[in-house]
C-alpha cells in the first residue's frame, strides 16, 4: 500500500486525486493483479535509486567505519542532506584490495563503477601498524612513503614500469590511517580497464634506501581485521541534476515550514499515517505537508541497504481554495485560479494543487553487486515544503 500511495501521490492533485483513487482502488483487490502491481511499483522504485535489480548481498557484512562516518557526516538521522555543499559530486564508492599480496601492492576490481561516472577524486587508504620494537632505536623520525600505479612492462620495455603518484612523509611511530592520492591512476583505468594493474607502496629512509617493509608496516586484507584493510575511495559524479527546487539549507527551511503548519513530530510518523488514511473521507484542511514514511524494510529492502532504514518523503494534502494566505505559498497562477473558481466565472475550473515547492535529497548507504559499499545522493526525495500551485 505504501508504494502505490507513493507513486499516486507523485502523480495526482490531492484535491482531485480522491475520487479517482476510489475507482482505481477496486483494481487492486484481485490477488494477483495486486501482486503484478507491486512488482511493477517496486520496480519502477529500484529506478528511482537507479538500479535494474535489488544488488544480492550473500550475508552479513560489515560496512568500513569510514563509509560509515561519512554517512553520517553527510546526512542526518532520515538519510536527509545536511547540507549539499559537504560532499563533491553525488557518489562515493569504496573497494577493498582483491590481490590480498604479501607485498605491499593492491589492486581494486572498478568494474562496479558506471561509464557515465565523472572520477573527481580517488584515495587510498592504508592503515599503519606500530613499527616493530627494532625500529625504537632508529635515529629517523620519519619516513617517506611513494605510491606507484603499476604499468604494463611490456609496453613500456623496462622490467618494473611504474609511475609516482603519491609520497608524503610520514612519522615512523605513528599508527592509522594514511590516505594517499590516486586520482591519475583511476581515471587511466577508467579509461583502460585493461591497465589495470594495481597500485604499490614504497617505504624509504631519509637517506633515500628502501626500508624493510617488516620494520614500517600497513595492514593488509590478508593478515589484519577486516576493519584495517586497505580500501580505495572513489568520489564520483554520475551527472544527475534536477536541483531546481533545492535551497540553502534543509533543515533551516524544515524547521520554518514547520512554522506554517499543524504542529505534527517527524518521530511519530508511523502512527500519523495511520491515522491519516482513516481520515480520507470529507478532509477539508488547508494545503500543508504530512508525514510520508518510506519504510525500507517494509520493501524488502533492508538486506542490502545499510542506512537510513527508511526516510520521511513526506507528501502535501490539503485545500487550495480561495483565499489563498501566504503561508500557502502560491504562485500569482495560483491566486488568481483559486479566485476564478471561487467566482465560479468559468465551469470546470478546480482549485489549484497542494504539491510540493521545495525538494532535498537523500543520502544512501548500501552494498552494491560486488559488497563494495556505496554511498549514493538522489535529489528531490523529500518534500521541503508545500504549496498551492
Ligand atoms: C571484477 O568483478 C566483476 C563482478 O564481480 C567480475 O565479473 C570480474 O571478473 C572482476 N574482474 C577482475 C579483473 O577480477
Ligand atoms: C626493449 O629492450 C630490449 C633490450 O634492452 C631492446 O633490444 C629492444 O629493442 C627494446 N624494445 C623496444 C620496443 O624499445
Amino acid at each position: 500500500m505504501l508504494v502505490f500511495a507513493l507513486s499516486f501521490a507523485a502523480l495526482l492533485c490531492v484535491t482531485a486525486a480522491w475520487p479517482a483513487l476510489g475507482g482505481q482502488g477496486n483494481h487492486f483487490t484481485s490477488e494477483g493483479e495486486s501482486e503484478v502491481v507491486r512488482s511493477a511499483a517496486i520496480k519502477r522504485l529500484l529506478e528511482v535509486f537507479g538500479m535494474e535489480d535489488p544488488p544480492a548481498v550473500h550475508g552479513h557484512k560489515q560496512p568500513p567505519q569510514y563509509m560509515l562516518d561519512l554517512y553520517n557526516t553527510v546526512a542526518d538521522v532520515d538519510g536527509v542532506t545536511k547540507d549539499p555543499n559537504l560532499l563533491e559530486g553525488n557518489i562515493v564508492r569504496s573497494f577493498f584490495d582483491k590481490l590480498r599480496s604479501e607485498q605491499v601492492e593492491f589492486k581494486f576490481n572498478l568494474s562496479m563503477v558506471a561509464r557515465t561516472e565523472k572520477v573527481l577524486t580517488a584515495e587510498l587508504h592504508l592503515f599503519k601498524l606500530r613499527p616493530q620494537a627494532s625500529l625504537t632505536f632508529s635515529r629517523h623520525h620519519f619516513c617517506q612513503v611513494s605510491v606507484y600505479q603499476l604499468l604494463d612492462s611490456g609496453k613500456t620495455n623496462s622490467t618494473q614500469a611504474k609511475k609516482l603518484l603519491s609520497s608524503r612523509l610520514i612519522p615512523v611511530h605513528s599508527t592509522g590511517w594514511e590516505v594517499f592520492t590516486v586520482t591519475q591512476a583511476v581515471r587511466s583505468w577508467m579509461a583502460d580497464e585493461g591497465s589495470n594493474l594495481g597500485l604499490h607502496v614504497v617505504v624509504r629512509t631519509l637517506g633515500g634506501s628502501q626500508t624493510d617493509l617488516k620494520v614500517i608496516r600497513f595492514a593488509s586484507g590478508r593478515h589484519h581485521h577486516l576493519s584495517k584493510q586497505p580500501m580505495l575511495v572513489l568520489f564520483t559524479d554520475d551527472g544527475r541534476r534536477s536541483a531546481e527546487l533545492e535551497s540553502t539549507n534543509p533543515h533551516e527551511a524544515i524547521a520554518n515550514s514547520f512554522l506554517h503548519q499543524t504542529p505534527m513530530s517527524v518521530k511519530s510518523s508511523r502512527t500519523a499515517r495511520s491515522l491519516d488514511y482513516g481520515e480520507e473521507e470529507g478532509w477539508s484542511k488547508p494545503c500543508q505537508r504530512l508525514p510520508l514514511y518510506v519504510d525500507f524494510e517494509e520493501i524488502g529492502w533492508s538486506g542490502w541497504i545499510v542506512s537510513p532504514r527508511g526516510y520521511n518523503a513526506y507528501h502535501c494534502k490539503g485545500s487550495c481554495s480561495f483565499p489563498l494566505g501566504q503561508n500557502m505559498r502560491p504562485t500569482n497562477h495560483a491566486t488568481v485560479q483559486s479566485i476564478i473558481n471561487a467566482l465560479k466565472l468559468i465551469r470546470g475550473i478546480e482549485t489549484p494543487c497542494c504539491v510540493p515547492d521545495k525538494l532535498f535529497s537523500i543520502n544512501l548507504l548500501y552494498f552494491d553487486d560486488d559488497e563494495n559499499v556505496v554511498l549514493k545522493q538522489y535529489n528531490d526525495m523529500v518534500a521541503g515544503s508545500c504549496g498551492c500551485h
